[in-house]
């Protein structure tokens, strides 16, 4: 018989082929690989981080109906395959509290929870990053950039998913954030890198606007 782990990377596959805005299977196969990384630098359960982190955008109301139509799904598969009651809702809870929610989530206090919240922020930075930032909003229509449209400093989780934005504003109302909101020593470090990264890209990214170089 398959194990557990395959038979959830088989089953979120399945669910995810075709997403176009950023979600696809990738996303959730380097959100994978980094929390098992983290999480064995951390020490945290390393079942429970993948499995978590496999699972993690089910729940998204994006993707789906509704959030809770994801956990139900969710919570049908990891009883399917017969994932122990304390596990299942080890990893369910983890899913519904890590979302960004344009920053008005709950401050975490699981180190697994920790552990998958730091690797998905880290795929929303850096090289990576940059290119579902802009892969994003070209599939909402946003612009590449307005000069006259500021960065919104305060955002809701309404406004966070509404219409108003470009692709560069996104980076100062989320993207360069993250690094200050990492919960795990290991992901500070690897948030560091990656965000020095999209800093030098802002950087030329004006130049080049400006015609300076
Ligand atoms: P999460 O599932 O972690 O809450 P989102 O679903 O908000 O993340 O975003 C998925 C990807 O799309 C991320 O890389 C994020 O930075 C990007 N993204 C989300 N909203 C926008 C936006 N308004 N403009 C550009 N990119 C966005
Ligand atoms: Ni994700």
């Amino acid at each position: 018989m398959m194990d557990k782990v395959q038979q959830t990377i088989n089953f979120v596959r399945e669910e995810l082929e075709g997403e176009g805005t950023g979600h696809d299977w990738w996303h959730i196969d380097r959100v994978t690989n980094t929390a098992r990384r983290i999480a064995k630098q951390e020490g945290a359960d390393l079942f429970i981080c993948t499995m978590a982190a496999l699972l993690h955008d089910l729940a998204d109301e994006k993707l789906f109906e509704s959030e809770e139509v994801g956990i139900k799904r969710v919570r049908d598969w990891l009883e399917a395959i017969e994932v122990v009651s304390e596990e299942k809702e080890q990893i369910i809870t983890i899913i519904q509290t890590i979302s960004y929610k344009g920053g008005n989530g709950p401050e975490l206090t699981n180190l697994e929870a920790q552990v998958v919240q730091d690797a998905d922020r880290l795929d929303a930075i850096g090289a990576i990053g940059i290119a579902r930032c802009f892969t994003y909003a070209g599939s909402k229509g946003h612009v590449l950039h307005h000069p006259d449209l500021k960065p919104r400093t305060s955002i809701t989780k309404e406004e966070y998913r509404g219409s108003a934005g470009t692709a560069i504003n996104h980076f100062y109302e989320k993207l360069l954030k993250l690094k200050d909101l990492m919960n795990t020593k290991t992901g500070k470090m690897l948030a560091k890198q990656r965000h020095q990264y999209m800093k030098q890209f802002l950087d030329q990214f004006f130049y080049e606007w400006e015609g300076k170089k």
